[in-house]
């Protein structure tokens, strides 16, 4: 299988959610306690677009499907940053959502995940401006296909079947590879010819507008401008982005899932984003006028801290320091220091826990552990946080060793077991060519 770059001008279901906002278990058996695959992302590709295509056959026949691939994510550092106006350091990884895609001659839109009964089927002037509860996960692609409409005039509907080995809901951005996937395919099928930044705004908008959360752009472009072996250093003003060479050899990366459903994400979140709005509100009027919270210093919010309110101080203290930890940590990637990568990744998840209250008991405990066993460079809460997962670069070699030591810590403290996995860099977005 050969996957050409959307970059190049060629141009999701895991287990998807079925709206009900408990977090599904991923698809793949192999995401279990204790086991490991990270060498295996043909074979997975494979198995995703054979379970799309067998599902197709039974549901709506598989003829003429055209295949797409949109990345999961991970951020390395930077967190919270891309709605304040910061740096972020994702990097998009070999798990993400497959889709078999078609376009239809009448105006229906007709979506399925290959390993659940759920299937939407919408005329498209039903969908109107904002997603519906029972639309569940389908309401990414509607979402997607809406923006092609109002933009592109995009009047057609289309059908799709989903697959993905990414798990949802657990903070390795499972809902942007679905708009993703849905946009790059879309942009292939009407031959609209949009580039993967554009594709990118697309997808952001469309989750802002019509699925109604205030996310940042982060996880959207580390999706569509995910390139292989390398991390993309993002400035979100702009914005403006440089990928950077990331060694597999020096690091791996260990996603822990404590199993927490992150059940405060949605309002957590968007609590954040307006209280980091009224921060920035305030910072400008009493110190100077800025667009962005992540424009003000240390200093500018030292001068104010007796005037300020509490709260948002502290909300407003982790946007600027971590400014000084994601630009430490790109100059440590561009030198391979993954050390100093590891200590921004611990002196970032001890900020969003103090003063961005993201984190909770089980990502900490996680964190901790992890950071207590030899060969491990750092580790940090993945995502929005509030649950969900955590990430750890370890040196290669000690993986086992390492999700041994913290299971048994875990489960001593809370009585459950996590899952660990080992994620790699993946190829980024495109078609996929059987
Ligand atoms: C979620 C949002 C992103 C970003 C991260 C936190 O993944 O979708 O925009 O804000 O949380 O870094």
């Amino acid at each position: 299988m050969r996957r050409s770059q959307i970059e190049t001008g060629r141009s999701p279901p895991p287990r998807l959610s079925d709206g009900s906002g408990k977090p599904p278990p991923s698809l793949l058996a192999s995401w279990q306690r204790g086991q490991f695959h990270g060498a295996v992302t043909a074979h997975l590709r494979s198995r995703l677009i054979d379970a799309i295509e067998s599902r197709s056959r039974a549901r709506i026949g598989a003829d003429g499907l055209r295949y797409f691939f949109a990345p999961g994510r991970i951020n390395l550092v930077g967190a919270h940053l891309d709605y304040s106006g910061g740096d972020v350091m994702p990097m998009a990884i070999d798990r993400g959502i497959c889709a078999g895609v078609r376009l239809r001659d009448d105006r229906r839109i007709r979506l399925w995940s290959a390993d659940q009964e759920l299937a939407v089927d919408v005329g498209v002037d039903e969908i109107g401006d904002f997603t519906e509860r029972r639309w569940g996960w389908a309401g990414y692609p509607l979402g997607i296909w809406r923006r092609f409409h109002l933009d592109h005039g995009v009047r057609g509907g289309f059908e799709a079947m989903f697959a993905g080995d990414v798990p949802m809901a657990s903070g390795l951005s499972s809902s942007a590879a679905i708009e993703v996937v849905t946009a790059i395919a879309l942009n292939a099928l009407h031959g609209t010819g949009l580039a993967p930044e554009a594709i990118a705004a697309l997808a952001h908008r469309a989750e802002n507008e019509f699925v109604g959360v205030r996310c940042g752009i982060m996880d959207q472009y580390a999706s569509a401008l995910g390139q292989p072996g390398k991390a993309l250093w993002m400035r979100c003003q702009g914005p403006r982005w440089e990928h950077v060479p990331f060694d597999p050899a020096a690091c791996e990366v260990l996603v822990m899932d404590t199993k927490k459903p992150r059940t405060l994400a949605a309002s957590g979140f968007n609590e954040r984003v307006e209280q980091c709005a009224r921060a920035r509100a305030f910072l400008s009027e009493r110190v100077r006028p800025e667009q962005h919270l992540a424009s003000f210093s240390v200093d500018d919010l030292d001068s104010v801290r007796s005037e300020m309110d509490p709260l948002l101080h502290r909300r407003a203290r982790h946007v600027v320091t971590e400014m000084g930890r994601i630009a430490r940590g790109a100059a440590a990637l561009r030198d391979h220091d993954y050390a100093e990568l590891g200590a921004q990744l611990d002196a970032s998840h001890r900020s969003t826990a103090a003063d961005y209250d993201v984190s909770c008991e089980e990502l900490d405990v996680i964190t901790d552990a992890a950071r207590s066993c030899d060969g491990v460079f750092g580790a940090r809460l993945t995502g929005a946080g509030f649950g969900g997962c955590a990430i750890a670069l370890i040196a290669p070699g000690n993986r086992e060793r390492v999700a041994a030591r913290v299971s048994e810590d875990f489960y001593g403290r809370f009585g459950v077991r996590p899952d660990f996995d080992l994620l790699r860099l993946g190829d980024g977005p495109g078609e996929l060519d059987e």
